[in-house]
């Protein structure tokens, strides 16, 4: 591809690395074979942007293939091998973690900063007052942003919140599940934040569930905790009202010693009498689990023996307790969370009084797997679960990769409560604010300010594109529009027209937008400050 040529240049200059003091041109070519790299990355991701951009299909060294629109994934995915353009990944990867929307936007941004960057620079602009100036663009643009074009969000405003979700959404392949996985993403964050306390909202307090089998439509959200393995018991119960949760951290199995050991038995007796230790000892602390009144065990895996040996299921099948094993390490703060618990570590604490009340326990079968649904749990923490579901393994994985996109959007709009409209209209009124800004300014700054706020264009542009449309003709227009003062006009791409874009419900929170503009700038301007690639590699 492009990139791989493009990325020659860079392998060329730096095989000059002995020559690094009397190679005037030295720092040109690297910053020239740098934006080469990052417009190469930016020129890859292009096409996939907005609601009628097309997906990419990544093949990796082991034969898997992923189907995906997500920025972020299809560069993680990528195997990029120039320094500069792995920087562009690592910004993607960042603005995934700060608002997880955007992912595309921001490559595309920084692609088209690095190109109008190029431009500065073979007028003979100082890489460094180039990068100034940028950074005040930025700045200014957070501002304009955030005073002219912000809408204030309400949390209580579930509506408005569900179009960010579903906008989000629409230029994903599920998209036509957006109207059952919109409110699901609404309804799931809302949960999960604690009123006061907005700031503290964390993604890993929803946990996720991909189930195969079904198809997006049947996306469920459940209150309560649900579990993938299906209860271990052979003859026990498999659906319980009213029940007692035991979570433990201890094994029901003969114990082992440190060291490894052989125990030759040379009789039946001796057989029969390590035989019934075990029994003995298993029995002890099943009759301690009847006497506590439980009738859900939650065991965590163990990794130095069985947690359950089959004897102890047998004996809990008696007593009819339903057991769930290896529940892992790191899942035990979710369901401790969940339940409103303390995980049991030793059988001496097992009593009534460390245990959860639920209403229901139960195994429920989801087209070729089973689950376990603990429902109605009596001090609930504040955490959901997600079960998604698809009919292959594809489709299952990107529907949770836009759910995730669908998340962090209500997220963003509960950390900062503000949105703005869709459709390129945020970019093209930057650009023309940024332009007045520069005429206020003088000399350099004025020209690189004004190189910046064309840059921006390249979404309405991009957007366009993928549309069908004439991008000069609907960016001219765009332009036009706002310069009437229709803050809101973007391109509806569904009509192919500009119309007011808050009409057609494409709003975006206003953190993705910000953090877009605030991230690729700054990549840029470290991308700008590189002189020379330091090769430690032999
Ligand atoms: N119905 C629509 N009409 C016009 N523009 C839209 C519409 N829906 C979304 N957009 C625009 O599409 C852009 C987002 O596209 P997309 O979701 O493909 O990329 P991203 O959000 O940058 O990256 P990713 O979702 O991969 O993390 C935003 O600029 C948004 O305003
Ligand atoms: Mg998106």
């Amino acid at each position: 591809m492009t990139l791989s040529s493009k990325m020659n240049d860079g392998r060329r200059t730096t095989q000059a690395h002995g020559k690094a003091f009397q190679d005037k041109s030295k720092p040109k070519d690297i910053r020239s074979s740098n934006i080469q790299a990052g417009k190469a990355v930016c020129d890859a991701v292009r096409t996939s942007l907005g609601p009628r951009g097309m997906d990419k299909m990544i093949q990796a060294s082991n034969g898997e293939v992923t189907i995906t629109n997500d920025g972020a994934t299809i560069l993680n995915e990528m195997n990029v091998i120039h320094p500069a353009a792995k920087m562009l990944v690592e910004l993607s990867k960042a603005q995934d973690s700060e608002a997880g929307d955007g992912t595309t936007s921001v490559v595309v941004i920084a692609g088209a900063l690095l190109e109008a960057a190029e431009r500065l620079l073979l007028k003979g602009i100082h890489p460094t007052l180039i990068s100034d100036a940028f950074q005040k663009a930025a700045l200014k643009a957070v501002e304009i942003l955030s005073w002219s074009m912000a809408i204030p969000v309400d949390l209580s405003d579930t509506e408005s919140l569900i179009k960010a979700s579903a906008t989000s959404l629409n230029s994903k392949v599920v998209f036509q599940q957006s109207g059952l996985l919109a409110p699901l993403a609404v309804d799931a964050v809302l949960k999960i934040t604690e009123p006061g306390k907005e700031q503290a909202t964390d993604l890993k307090d929803i946990k996720i569930i991909k189930q195969l089998g079904g198809t997006v439509e049947d996306t469920e959200l459940i209150e309560g905790l649900v579990f993938t393995q299906k209860s271990c018991n052979i003859n026990g119960p498999k659906r319980i009202e009213k029940v007692k949760i035991g979570l433990i951290q201890f094994c029901i199995s003969p114990p082992k010693t440190d060291m490894d050991h052989n125990v030759v038995v040379s009789d039946y007796s001796a057989m029969d009498r390590v035989l019934k230790e075990e029994r003995a000892y298993i029995l002890n602390i099943v009759k301690q689990i009847k006497k506590s009144g439980c009738n859900v065990l939650l065991v965590q895996k163990s990794i130095l023996r069985d947690a359950i040996s089959d004897l102890a299921i047998h004996f809990l099948d008696k007593i009819k307790v339903m057991v769930i094993k290896d529940i892992e390490r790191e899942d035990i703060p979710f369901v401790c969370k969940t339940l409103g618990c303390r995980p049991i570590a030793s059988i001496d604490h097992f009593t009534a009084d460390n245990l959860v009340s639920a209403e229901m326990c139960e195994e429920v079968q989801t087209g070729a797997s089973k689950f376990v649904k603990i429902t109605g749990i009596q001090n609930p923490g504040r955490t959901v679960t997600v079960v998604v579901r698809g009919s292959n393994k594809l489709v299952l994985e990107e529907a949770e990769r836009s759910l995730h996109d669908a998340l962090c959007v209500i997220r963003c709009l509960v950390k900062q409560q503000a949105m703005i409209a869709g459709g390129g209209a945020p970019e093209i009124e930057l650009a023309l604010k940024l332009s007045a800004y520069a005429q206020t300014l003088g000399g350099v700054d004025a020209y690189c300010i004004n190189a910046f706020a064309s840059a921006l264009e390249i979404i309405p542009s991009t957007l366009a594109e993928n549309a069908g449309l004439n991008p000069i003709a609907t960016v001219t227009e765009l332009r036009n529009r706002h310069e009437k003062g229709e803050v809101t006009a973007g391109i509806n791409v569904r009509k192919g027209m500009i119309t007011n874009i808050l009409e057609e419900n494409v709003v975006q929170p206003l953190l993705v937008s910000t953090s877009c503009i605030t991230l690729a700038s700054e990549t840029v301007r470290s991308i700008l400050k590189i002189d020379d690639i330091v090769n430690t590699m032999q």
